[in-house]
Order: structure tokens, then sequence, then C-alpha cells
């Protein structure tokens, strides 16, 4: 605990020093997420990560995430000095996207409008019409829809069909999928929903449809913790990632949270309810690359250019 401590205020010095600010979601370890609201940095979803990045006046930050996050804070802020705590923490919906091959795609139905999802790579987002977050992909489509736009969409397949099915747009979809929220389990979330009869379900739609089925409350990481405030039940199942029961506790003291179930428990199933990704930010690496300035983001200046677009559309849209 001590050793904590110090290194919590060896990171508090560096970044007073560093004029640095660090961005976190909800998904890394918790004493990040503490660390940035103490020290004036913001822990949020990835559409507020996007803007918080792109408004604060710091000349570097810090994104405690995964990697398409600090792209797109460079994207949107290239004079920005993009740090992250560890450059191979990646997203199974980014890798399951490969540029190349999405492009091909995107040739190959050149009537539809591409929409995709934040967890992609720059060179993906360059070659978008819309990026969009969980928070406001329905609204979104449900725009570009009453446009009379058909769709492309990638990579989520279940944030796809989840909001196919909301707005009745024309989607064509990518068949990616995250591989945590991939595991959770419909028939025995609706067991444990018959033994927690009061408890309300908070789901994040990158699960499968079959558990979106069963929610309550559909949103982004912003979102449910949000519900998990605001209603007025005292249990809840959350079926995303276990890093968000953190600030859920934080943000509703007195109620009581059950992870929903997944297809293993954490002694056979490595990512299941956490992401592997997001659990590669630490204390110490946050530390270290304060410290050394190393595992700087970089995006090619040309496909920042591009990706830019699709992202703005976005942000001017939620403004
Ligand atoms: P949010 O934008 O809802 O925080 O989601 C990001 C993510 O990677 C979920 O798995
Ligand atoms: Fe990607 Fe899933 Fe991890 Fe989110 S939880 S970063 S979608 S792999």
């Amino acid at each position: 605990a001590a050793e904590k401590t110090a290194l919590k205020e060896r990171i508090k010095r560096l970044l007073k020093e560093r004029e640095a600010v660090l961005v976190a979601h909800y998904y890394v370890d918790g004493d990040l997420q503490d660390l940035a609201e103490e020290t004036g940095g913001c822990v949020s979803d990835s559409l507020e990560m996007a803007r918080f990045g792109r408004d604060h006046p710091a000349k570097t930050l810090v994104v405690a995430g995964v990697r398409f996050m600090g792209e797109t804070a460079k994207i949107l802020s290239p004079e920005k000095r993009i740090l992250m705590p560890d450059l191979d923490a990646t997203c199974s919906l980014d890798l399951g996207c490969p540029a190349d091959e999405f492009s091909r795609f995107c040739d190959a139905h050149p009537d539809r409008t591409v929409v995709v999802y934040a967890n992609t790579s720059a060179a993906v987002k360059a070659r978008a019409d819309w990026m969009v977050t969980s928070s406001i992909g329905l609204d979104i489509v449900a725009h570009l829809h009453a446009q009379g736009k058909k769709i492309l969409w990638a990579p989520d397949k279940h944030l796809g069909s989840y909001i196919q099915k909301q707005t009745g747009a024309d989607m064509l979809l990518w068949q990616g999928s995250c591989l945590v929220h991939d595991e959770f389990k419909g028939i025995e979330l609706d067991l444990l929903k018959a033994e927690h009869p009061e408890a309300r379900v908070l789901v994040h739609p990158e699960s499968p449809a079959n558990v979106v089925a069963l929610a309550d409350v559909v949103g982004s990481t912003t979102q449910l913790i949000n519900a998990a405030q605001t209603m007025d039940a005292t249990t809840f199942i959350v079926a995303t990632d276990n890093g968000i029961l953190h600030k859920m506790r934080a943000a509703a003291p007195g109620k009581h949270f059950i992870e929903a179930p997944t297809a293993g428990n954490s002694a056979t199933c490595k990512s299941c309810a956490h992401c592997p990704w997001m659990a590669m930010n630490g204390l110490q690496n946050l530390a270290d690359v304060l410290e050394s300035g190393s595992n700087e983001i970089h995006v090619d200046p040309h496909v920042g250019k591009e990706a830019v677009r699709a992202i703005d559309r976005m942000l001017d849209f939620a403004a």
C-alpha cells in the first residue's frame, strides 16, 4: 500500500511537471480513474474522452485506455503529444477490421453511407463518412435513416444489429465483435434475473442480441453509470466490463451491483468481463511514460486529415 501511495504521488508530481493531463476510460484500473479525476483530467466514455482531449489546453495528454482512444485524441489534436501507458493495448473490434479489407468492402457498396464505430484504426476512420460511439450511434443512424440513406456499418455486429432493430435503417453489417461483451450469455442472465426479480439490468450494446433483449437500459458506459445513479432501484445486474463497477459503486453508494454471467469464470476465461487490453494500463507504466516521454501515439498526418472529418461530424452532431 505504501508503494502504491508513493507511485500515485509520483504520477501527480510528473503530471504537473510535464503539464500533462490524464484521460481515462471507465474500464481501466480504479486507481487510474481516481487519479484522472483528482488531477483535473477526466474519466468517461469514448465520446467524452474525445471531446475532453480536444478541448483541454494541455500540450500533453496521457490516454489510459486502448489504442483507438489515443489515436482519436491525436487525430483531433495533431499538435498535442499523446502518450499511452502501453501501446500494445488494442481492441478486438479494431483487430477484426483491417483497413484494406474494409476499404474493399466499401468499394463494393458505393451507394451506402459509411458509418464506423470509434473502436477502429485511423485508416478505417479515414474511409468513413461518420464515426460514432455507443452513446450516440443510434441517434446518428436514425438521423441518416430519416434522410433516406442506406448504411454500411462496421465493425461491431451486435451494436449494428441493435441499432438496425431500433431504427429500422437499411444497414449492411461488418461481422466484428468485442471479445469481452460477446461472452455474456442470455439464458444464464435470464436465470439470474429470476433469482433477483427486483434487479434492473444494465447492458452495453456490444453484447449479443439475447442479452440486450433482457435489458432495462442499453447504453454507453457513461449512460449505464447515470442509470445506476438515477434509477429507482437498489440492485443492478451489469453486462459490461467489470472495470465499470468502480465508478458505479462510487456514483451510487448503497446500491448493489451483480456482474452478468459469462461463458466461463475468471479461472477459465481470461477475457470474461474484463478487457485484457484495458488491463494493460497500470500505475507503474503510467509513471514510466510520464517520466520518459516514451509511448507516443503517431498518426500519419494524411490519414489523420481524412479521418478527422468523420469524427468532427459526430462531435458537431453531439454539440
Ligand atoms: P463506451 O464508449 O461506451 O465507453 O465504450 C467503449 C468500449 O470500448 C466498450 O467496450
Ligand atoms: Fe474493445 Fe471490447 Fe476491450 Fe472495449 S472491451 S476495448 S470493445 S475489446
